[in-house]
Protein backbone atom coordinates (compact mmCIF):
# COMPACT_ATOMS: atom_id res chain seq x y z
CA UNK A 1 0.00 0.00 0.00
CA UNK A 2 1.31 2.98 -1.18
CA UNK A 3 0.79 6.34 1.20
CA UNK A 4 1.24 9.37 -0.35
CA UNK A 5 1.27 12.52 1.34
CA UNK A 6 -1.26 15.26 0.99
CA UNK A 7 -0.75 18.24 0.54
CA UNK A 8 -1.31 20.10 3.87
CA UNK A 9 -0.82 23.35 5.54
CA UNK A 10 3.25 22.85 5.01
CA UNK A 11 2.95 22.31 1.18
CA UNK A 12 3.12 19.01 0.49
CA UNK A 13 2.82 16.79 4.23
CA UNK A 14 -0.12 17.04 6.30
CA UNK A 15 0.76 17.39 10.41
CA UNK A 16 -0.45 14.93 12.58
CA UNK A 17 -0.12 15.67 16.46
CA UNK A 18 -0.36 12.38 18.42
CA UNK A 19 -1.33 12.17 22.17
CA UNK A 20 -0.66 8.93 24.42
CA UNK A 21 -1.06 9.07 28.29
CA UNK A 22 -2.51 5.47 28.75
CA UNK A 23 -0.15 4.26 31.24
CA UNK A 24 3.16 6.05 32.25
CA UNK A 25 4.48 7.36 29.93
CA UNK A 26 3.97 10.94 28.48
CA UNK A 27 4.10 10.98 24.85
CA UNK A 28 3.38 13.16 22.02
CA UNK A 29 4.86 13.03 18.15
CA UNK A 30 4.54 14.49 15.05
CA UNK A 31 3.81 12.15 11.89
CA UNK A 32 3.24 12.98 8.43
CA UNK A 33 0.45 11.20 6.64
CA UNK A 34 3.19 9.31 4.57
CA UNK A 35 4.06 7.75 7.89
CA UNK A 36 7.43 10.11 8.53
CA UNK A 37 7.91 10.20 11.86
CA UNK A 38 9.26 13.81 12.37
CA UNK A 39 9.35 13.91 16.17
CA UNK A 40 8.47 11.71 18.99
CA UNK A 41 8.90 12.54 22.45
CA UNK A 42 8.53 10.40 25.42
CA UNK A 43 9.39 11.51 28.87
CA UNK A 44 9.45 8.39 30.92
CA UNK A 45 7.73 7.86 34.81
CA UNK A 46 9.97 4.98 35.34
CA UNK A 47 11.73 5.76 38.28
CA UNK A 48 9.09 7.76 39.94
CA UNK A 49 7.03 4.11 40.20
CA UNK A 50 10.33 1.96 40.43
CA UNK A 51 9.96 2.38 44.46
CA UNK A 52 6.67 0.36 44.48
CA UNK A 53 7.47 -2.01 41.97
CA UNK A 54 4.76 -0.66 39.61
CA UNK A 55 2.88 1.89 38.27
CA UNK A 56 0.72 3.66 40.72
CA UNK A 57 -2.33 5.02 38.85
CA UNK A 58 -2.68 8.11 40.83
CA UNK A 59 0.79 9.45 40.75
CA UNK A 60 1.02 8.60 36.73
CA UNK A 61 -2.49 10.83 36.55
CA UNK A 62 -0.36 13.56 38.31
CA UNK A 63 2.78 13.34 36.43
CA UNK A 64 0.87 13.97 33.20
CA UNK A 65 -1.07 16.55 34.21
CA UNK A 66 2.28 18.59 34.96
CA UNK A 67 4.44 16.84 32.12
CA UNK A 68 1.58 17.00 28.76
CA UNK A 69 2.25 20.93 28.08
CA UNK A 70 5.98 20.58 28.36
CA UNK A 71 6.09 16.96 26.14
CA UNK A 72 3.41 18.97 23.41
CA UNK A 73 5.83 21.61 23.16
CA UNK A 74 8.81 19.33 22.77
CA UNK A 75 7.71 17.50 20.28
CA UNK A 76 6.60 20.69 18.10
CA UNK A 77 10.15 21.99 18.25
CA UNK A 78 11.99 19.05 17.37
CA UNK A 79 9.28 18.72 14.46
CA UNK A 80 10.27 22.17 13.39
CA UNK A 81 6.32 23.00 13.14
CA UNK A 82 3.73 24.91 15.59
CA UNK A 83 0.78 24.83 16.56
CA UNK A 84 -0.89 26.51 13.76
CA UNK A 85 0.77 24.04 11.29
CA UNK A 86 -1.17 20.87 13.02
CA UNK A 87 -3.71 19.92 10.62
CA UNK A 88 -5.29 17.29 12.83
CA UNK A 89 -4.95 15.68 16.46
CA UNK A 90 -4.58 12.25 17.51
CA UNK A 91 -5.11 10.71 20.94
CA UNK A 92 -5.27 7.60 22.15
CA UNK A 93 -8.97 6.97 24.14
CA UNK A 94 -7.79 3.46 25.73
CA UNK A 95 -7.20 1.12 26.70
CA UNK A 96 -5.60 1.94 29.87
CA UNK A 97 -5.75 3.55 33.36
CA UNK A 98 -8.74 6.08 33.05
CA UNK A 99 -7.38 9.18 35.27
CA UNK A 100 -4.00 9.34 33.10
CA UNK A 101 -6.56 8.49 29.48
CA UNK A 102 -8.07 11.60 30.92
CA UNK A 103 -5.01 14.07 30.93
CA UNK A 104 -3.93 13.26 27.62
CA UNK A 105 -7.48 13.22 25.93
CA UNK A 106 -8.47 16.54 27.68
CA UNK A 107 -5.18 17.99 26.04
CA UNK A 108 -6.00 16.83 22.82
CA UNK A 109 -9.29 18.00 22.69
CA UNK A 110 -8.80 20.97 24.25
CA UNK A 111 -5.99 22.11 21.17
CA UNK A 112 -7.98 20.65 18.49
CA UNK A 113 -11.39 21.88 19.55
CA UNK A 114 -9.37 25.67 19.92
CA UNK A 115 -8.73 25.48 16.30
CA UNK A 116 -11.28 23.41 15.03
CA UNK A 117 -9.17 20.39 14.21
CA UNK A 118 -10.32 16.98 13.68
CA UNK A 119 -8.98 14.64 15.88
CA UNK A 120 -9.37 10.63 15.91
CA UNK A 121 -9.47 9.13 19.11
CA UNK A 122 -7.35 5.50 18.64
CA UNK A 123 -7.34 2.55 20.34
CA UNK A 124 -3.94 2.11 21.99
CA UNK A 125 -3.92 -1.76 20.99
CA UNK A 126 -4.04 -0.61 17.22
CA UNK A 127 -1.18 1.94 17.52
CA UNK A 128 0.87 -1.01 18.97
CA UNK A 129 -0.36 -3.18 15.81
CA UNK A 130 0.56 -0.20 13.29
CA UNK A 131 3.73 0.65 14.56
CA UNK A 132 5.53 -1.10 11.81
CA UNK A 133 3.80 0.69 8.96
CA UNK A 134 5.88 3.81 10.10
CA UNK A 135 8.81 4.61 7.83
CA UNK A 136 10.82 5.71 5.37
CA UNK A 137 9.34 3.44 2.48
CA UNK A 138 12.57 4.77 0.36
CA UNK A 139 14.45 2.46 2.53
CA UNK A 140 15.14 -1.32 1.29
CA UNK A 141 15.81 -3.61 3.75
CA UNK A 142 13.39 -4.82 6.58
CA UNK A 143 16.38 -6.81 8.05
CA UNK A 144 18.59 -4.25 8.67
CA UNK A 145 16.83 -0.91 8.22
CA UNK A 146 13.57 -1.10 10.61
CA UNK A 147 12.18 2.27 9.38
CA UNK A 148 10.86 0.64 6.02
CA UNK A 149 7.04 0.41 6.40
CA UNK A 150 5.26 -2.72 6.48
CA UNK A 151 2.18 -3.73 4.30
CA UNK A 152 -0.96 -5.63 4.57
CA UNK A 153 -1.37 -8.83 4.49
CA UNK A 154 1.04 -9.76 8.15
CA UNK A 155 0.86 -10.81 11.14
CA UNK A 156 1.80 -8.89 14.37
CA UNK A 157 3.10 -9.96 17.83
CA UNK A 158 1.88 -7.53 20.45
CA UNK A 159 3.71 -8.42 23.80
CA UNK A 160 3.96 -5.53 26.32
CA UNK A 161 3.80 -5.28 30.32
CA UNK A 162 -0.26 -5.13 29.78
CA UNK A 163 -0.56 -7.10 26.51
CA UNK A 164 0.26 -9.61 24.95
CA UNK A 165 -1.63 -10.94 21.68
CA UNK A 166 -1.38 -12.02 17.63
CA UNK A 167 -3.14 -10.84 15.65
CA UNK A 168 -3.74 -10.45 11.43
CA UNK A 169 -3.76 -7.18 9.75
CA UNK A 170 -5.45 -7.40 6.09
CA UNK A 171 -6.38 -3.44 5.79
CA UNK A 172 -4.67 -1.08 8.47
CA UNK A 173 -7.60 0.16 9.10
CA UNK A 174 -8.69 -2.90 11.59
CA UNK A 175 -7.16 -5.62 13.43
CA UNK A 176 -8.19 -9.67 13.87
CA UNK A 177 -7.26 -10.94 17.41
CA UNK A 178 -6.31 -14.36 16.88
CA UNK A 179 -5.04 -14.82 20.37
CA UNK A 180 -4.19 -13.61 23.70
CA UNK A 181 -3.03 -13.56 26.77
CA UNK A 182 -5.36 -15.85 29.42
CA UNK A 183 -3.64 -14.23 32.09
CA UNK A 184 -0.53 -12.28 32.74
CA UNK A 185 1.28 -10.18 29.90
CA UNK A 186 4.72 -11.50 28.63
CA UNK A 187 6.51 -8.13 29.54
CA UNK A 188 4.48 -9.05 33.40
CA UNK A 189 6.33 -12.78 33.39
CA UNK A 190 9.48 -11.27 32.37
CA UNK A 191 8.71 -8.36 35.34
CA UNK A 192 7.78 -10.81 37.67
CA UNK A 193 10.15 -13.32 37.44
CA UNK A 194 12.95 -10.49 37.66
CA UNK A 195 11.22 -9.47 41.06
CA UNK A 196 11.98 -13.36 41.96
CA UNK A 197 15.19 -13.59 40.85
CA UNK A 198 16.10 -10.17 42.82
CA UNK A 199 16.66 -7.66 40.05
CA UNK A 200 15.43 -4.24 39.44
CA UNK A 201 11.90 -2.67 38.25
CA UNK A 202 10.83 -2.87 35.25
CA UNK A 203 13.02 -6.06 35.31
CA UNK A 204 12.57 -7.34 31.79
CA UNK A 205 15.79 -5.64 30.77
CA UNK A 206 17.57 -6.96 33.44
CA UNK A 207 16.46 -10.02 33.51
CA UNK A 208 17.19 -10.51 29.12
CA UNK A 209 20.80 -8.87 30.69
CA UNK A 210 21.70 -12.01 33.54
CA UNK A 211 19.94 -14.27 31.16
CA UNK A 212 23.38 -14.00 28.49
CA UNK A 213 25.57 -15.58 31.13
CA UNK A 214 23.18 -18.11 31.97
CA UNK A 215 22.30 -21.78 30.13
CA UNK A 216 18.95 -21.84 28.87
CA UNK A 217 18.60 -25.33 29.30
CA UNK A 218 19.90 -25.30 32.62
CA UNK A 219 16.33 -25.43 34.12
CA UNK A 220 13.11 -26.92 32.84
CA UNK A 221 10.35 -24.43 32.83
CA UNK A 222 7.07 -25.66 31.43
CA UNK A 223 5.81 -23.76 27.89
CA UNK A 224 2.70 -23.58 28.36
CA UNK A 225 0.18 -23.19 25.16
CA UNK A 226 -3.60 -23.44 25.94
CA UNK A 227 -6.25 -24.80 24.22
CA UNK A 228 -6.40 -25.78 20.46
CA UNK A 229 -6.18 -21.84 19.24
CA UNK A 230 -3.71 -19.32 19.71
CA UNK A 231 -3.71 -18.43 23.47
CA UNK A 232 -1.10 -17.75 25.54
CA UNK A 233 -0.33 -18.30 29.37
CA UNK A 234 2.19 -17.37 31.47
CA UNK A 235 1.26 -17.56 35.00
CA UNK A 236 2.15 -20.78 36.00
CA UNK A 237 6.03 -20.25 34.73
CA UNK A 238 6.17 -17.31 37.39
CA UNK A 239 5.34 -20.42 40.26
CA UNK A 240 7.44 -22.29 38.74
CA UNK A 241 10.30 -20.07 39.24
CA UNK A 242 8.90 -19.39 42.57
CA UNK A 243 9.10 -23.52 43.67
CA UNK A 244 12.84 -23.83 41.69
CA UNK A 245 13.93 -20.48 43.74
CA UNK A 246 13.28 -22.12 46.95
CA UNK A 247 15.21 -25.34 45.96
CA UNK A 248 18.24 -23.86 44.87
CA UNK A 249 21.21 -22.54 46.27
CA UNK A 250 20.91 -19.04 44.87
CA UNK A 251 24.75 -18.55 43.97
CA UNK A 252 25.36 -15.75 40.98
CA UNK A 253 25.93 -18.97 38.31
CA UNK A 254 22.79 -20.29 39.51
CA UNK A 255 20.75 -17.32 39.12
CA UNK A 256 21.93 -16.46 35.73
CA UNK A 257 20.98 -20.11 34.41
CA UNK A 258 17.51 -19.80 36.01
CA UNK A 259 17.10 -16.53 33.88
CA UNK A 260 18.22 -17.85 31.00
CA UNK A 261 16.40 -20.71 31.55
CA UNK A 262 13.08 -18.65 31.90
CA UNK A 263 13.52 -16.14 29.64
CA UNK A 264 14.03 -19.36 26.83
CA UNK A 265 10.20 -20.46 28.35
CA UNK A 266 8.63 -17.31 27.93
CA UNK A 267 10.59 -16.53 23.89
CA UNK A 268 9.77 -20.06 22.97
CA UNK A 269 5.89 -20.04 24.44
CA UNK A 270 5.69 -16.91 21.80
CA UNK A 271 7.73 -17.91 18.64
CA UNK A 272 5.87 -21.15 18.87
CA UNK A 273 2.57 -19.41 18.62
CA UNK A 274 4.12 -16.89 16.05
CA UNK A 275 5.15 -20.00 14.32
CA UNK A 276 1.16 -21.73 14.21
CA UNK A 277 -0.18 -18.62 13.34
CA UNK A 278 2.26 -17.72 10.37
CA UNK A 279 1.24 -21.45 8.71
CA UNK A 280 -2.56 -21.37 10.27
CA UNK A 281 -3.24 -18.26 8.34
CA UNK A 282 -0.65 -18.24 5.63
CA UNK A 283 1.01 -15.08 6.10
CA UNK A 284 4.86 -14.38 5.09
CA UNK A 285 5.31 -10.80 7.30
CA UNK A 286 5.86 -10.45 10.84
CA UNK A 287 5.56 -7.78 12.69
CA UNK A 288 6.43 -7.36 16.48
CA UNK A 289 5.80 -4.22 18.93
CA UNK A 290 5.41 -3.65 22.88
CA UNK A 291 8.23 -3.54 25.13
CA UNK A 292 9.43 -7.06 24.88
CA UNK A 293 10.17 -6.70 21.54
CA UNK A 294 13.63 -5.57 23.01
CA UNK A 295 14.29 -8.80 24.20
CA UNK A 296 17.77 -10.02 22.33
CA UNK A 297 16.22 -13.71 22.24
CA UNK A 298 12.94 -13.12 21.04
CA UNK A 299 14.55 -10.66 18.18
CA UNK A 300 17.10 -13.25 17.06
CA UNK A 301 14.37 -16.19 17.42
CA UNK A 302 11.93 -14.01 15.20
CA UNK A 303 14.63 -13.61 12.68
CA UNK A 304 15.73 -16.89 12.19
CA UNK A 305 12.34 -18.15 11.50
CA UNK A 306 11.84 -18.06 7.89
CA UNK A 307 9.40 -15.16 7.63
CA UNK A 308 9.99 -11.40 6.45
CA UNK A 309 10.06 -9.55 10.39
CA UNK A 310 9.90 -5.88 11.28
CA UNK A 311 10.68 -4.90 14.33
CA UNK A 312 10.44 -1.48 14.65
CA UNK A 313 13.52 0.57 16.30
CA UNK A 314 12.29 0.35 20.65
CA UNK A 315 10.99 3.90 20.51
CA UNK A 316 8.01 2.94 18.36
CA UNK A 317 8.00 -0.72 20.17
CA UNK A 318 7.34 1.06 23.90
CA UNK A 319 4.89 3.25 24.09
CA UNK A 320 4.88 6.36 22.30
CA UNK A 321 2.67 8.32 20.62
CA UNK A 322 3.90 8.30 16.60
CA UNK A 323 2.51 5.30 16.80
CA UNK A 324 -1.05 6.53 17.37
CA UNK A 325 -0.78 9.47 15.29
CA UNK A 326 0.65 6.65 12.56
CA UNK A 327 -2.87 4.63 13.21
CA UNK A 328 -4.61 7.77 13.41
CA UNK A 329 -4.05 8.16 9.22
CA UNK A 330 -6.27 4.95 8.62
CA UNK A 331 -9.01 6.11 10.68
CA UNK A 332 -12.20 8.06 10.15
CA UNK A 333 -11.23 11.63 11.98
CA UNK A 334 -14.12 12.80 13.89
CA UNK A 335 -14.92 16.57 12.84
CA UNK A 336 -15.16 19.78 15.40
CA UNK A 337 -17.61 19.80 17.71
CA UNK A 338 -18.22 16.03 17.62
CA UNK A 339 -15.64 15.26 20.10
CA UNK A 340 -16.05 17.06 23.05
CA UNK A 341 -17.99 14.98 25.00
CA UNK A 342 -15.47 12.09 24.02
CA UNK A 343 -14.54 9.40 27.12
CA UNK A 344 -11.65 7.81 27.59
CA UNK A 345 -12.57 3.87 27.98
CA UNK A 346 -10.38 2.28 30.48
CA UNK A 347 -10.93 -0.90 28.43
CA UNK A 348 -12.44 -0.71 25.12
CA UNK A 349 -14.19 -3.38 23.23
O1 LIG B 1 5.27 -1.56 25.78
P1 LIG B 1 5.85 -1.25 27.11
O2 LIG B 1 6.94 -0.22 27.18
O3 LIG B 1 4.77 -0.76 28.12
C1 LIG B 1 3.54 -1.37 28.28
O4 LIG B 1 3.48 -2.29 29.10
O5 LIG B 1 2.57 -0.93 27.60
O6 LIG B 1 6.38 -2.63 27.69
C2 LIG B 1 7.01 -2.69 28.94
C3 LIG B 1 7.36 -4.14 29.19
C4 LIG B 1 7.84 -4.36 30.61
O7 LIG B 1 7.17 -5.48 31.15
C5 LIG B 1 9.32 -4.63 30.42
O8 LIG B 1 9.88 -5.46 31.42
C6 LIG B 1 9.33 -5.31 29.07
O9 LIG B 1 8.39 -4.58 28.31
N1 LIG B 1 10.66 -5.26 28.46
C7 LIG B 1 11.41 -6.37 28.22
C8 LIG B 1 12.65 -5.92 27.71
N2 LIG B 1 12.59 -4.55 27.63
C9 LIG B 1 11.37 -4.18 28.09
N3 LIG B 1 11.14 -7.66 28.42
C10 LIG B 1 12.10 -8.55 28.08
N4 LIG B 1 13.31 -8.21 27.60
C11 LIG B 1 13.62 -6.90 27.39
N5 LIG B 1 14.82 -6.58 26.91
ZN1 LIG C 1 1.38 -0.24 25.13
Amino acid sequence: MAHSPTAGARGGWVVILGVETSCDDTCAAIVTEAGEVRSNVVSSQGLVHAPFGGVVPEVASRHHLELIDAVIADALARAGVSLDDVEHVAVTRGPGLIGALLVGLSAAKALAAARELPLTPVDHLHGHVLASTLGDPAMADPQDSPRTAIEPPYLVLVASGGHTFLARVDDPASYTVLGQTLDDAAGEAFDKGARLLGLGYPGGPELDHLARTGDPEAFAFPRSAPGEGLDFSFSGLKTALLYRLRDEHRSAPVLADLAASYQRAIVEALTHRVEQALEREGLERLALGGGVAANSELRACARAMGAAVWIPPMDLCTDNAAMIAGAARFLAPVAYPGYLGLDAAARLV
